[in-house]
């Protein structure tokens, strides 16, 4: 049986297995956390686009028959480099998050939160203004926030103190907050507190669930058999395991990647 990848810089990438395990239920998976290179978002386009292509040549070499780039960051830097060499279907997070944030938007006004790399490459206003030229998008990113959650600190006043200081820097007006990178949701109590202090109506979009959804359109999946995860991490093992398994409840065994 072929595995599907799920590939993130670290913890981030988790968000998005969740979804994946419940639409895709019947799959083995292969998540891989590349936290020996974290964070990718200050890292110039070329830099990443070469984490991504590593990452993959040793997925290929595991054995896999679709791969989801659960990071936005290597998203925006390497799909359409990868889409063009692999002969298995490839999906980021950036277009289903473009699309279903347009779906919940009233007024198709936009503020995406993501790092540095994300931000600059600007695919998610492109996507937004393909799908409605009139859409309005800010941009903030939040660089110490993938490091605080990381750290096991996304549901901690940390992380919501980040997203606080974060929010308090976007100036203008929007209806739709985009969680544009993967570690930004699990911070997400804090983003919430901030528009009910506020008394502002905004709706927070992830886009794990679009991207799931994606992966099931594209990726030919199991109707039967078990679930089964194995987990890689090229940094610290230890320090992985520990903060995934809060967030995943769970207790998980990871490997070295080589
Ligand atoms: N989780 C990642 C994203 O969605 C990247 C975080 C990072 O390594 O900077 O962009």
């Amino acid at each position: 049986m072929e595995a599907i990848g799920v590939f993130d810089s670290g913890v981030g990438g988790l968000t998005v297995l969740k979804e994946l395990r419940e639409i895709l239920p019947h799959e083995h998976y292969i998540y891989f956390a590349d936290t020996k290179n974290l964070p990718y978002g200050p890292k110039p386009n070329r830099q990443i686009q070469d984490l991504a292509q590593k990452a993959v040549d040793h997925f290929l070499d595991l054995g896999i028959k679709g791969l989801v780039i659960a990071c936005n960051t290597a998203t925006g830097a390497a799909l359409h480099l990868l889409e063009d060499q692999l002969d298995i279907p490839i999906i980021g997070v950036i277009e289903p998050g473009a699309k279903v944030a347009m779906s919940m938007s009233r007024e198709k006004t936009f503020c995406l939160l993501a790092t540095q790399a994300t931000v600059k490459r600007g695919l998610y206003k492109r996507y937004l203004m393909d799908l409605d030229k009139d859409a309005k998008v800010l941009t903030q990113a939040c660089p110490h926030l993938v490091t605080a959650v990381e750290d096991g600190f996304g549901d901690h006043y940390i992380g919501r103190t980040m997203a606080y200081e974060y929010l308090d820097q976007v100036e203008g007006d929007y209806d739709t907050l985009i969680l544009g990178c993967t570690h930004f949701p699990l911070a997400m109590e804090g983003f919430k507190d901030y528009f009910r202090d506020k008394g502002r109506d905004v709706t927070i979009v992830d886009p794990a669930k679009a991207c799931a959804l994606e992966a099931k359109a594209k990726i030919p999946g199991n109707v039967s058999g078990p679930l089964k995860i194995d987990y890689y991490c090229s940094g610290d093992r230890l320090r992985f395991k520990e903060v995934a398994d809060k967030l995943l409840n769970e207790d998980i065994r990871v490997r070295p990647w080589k």
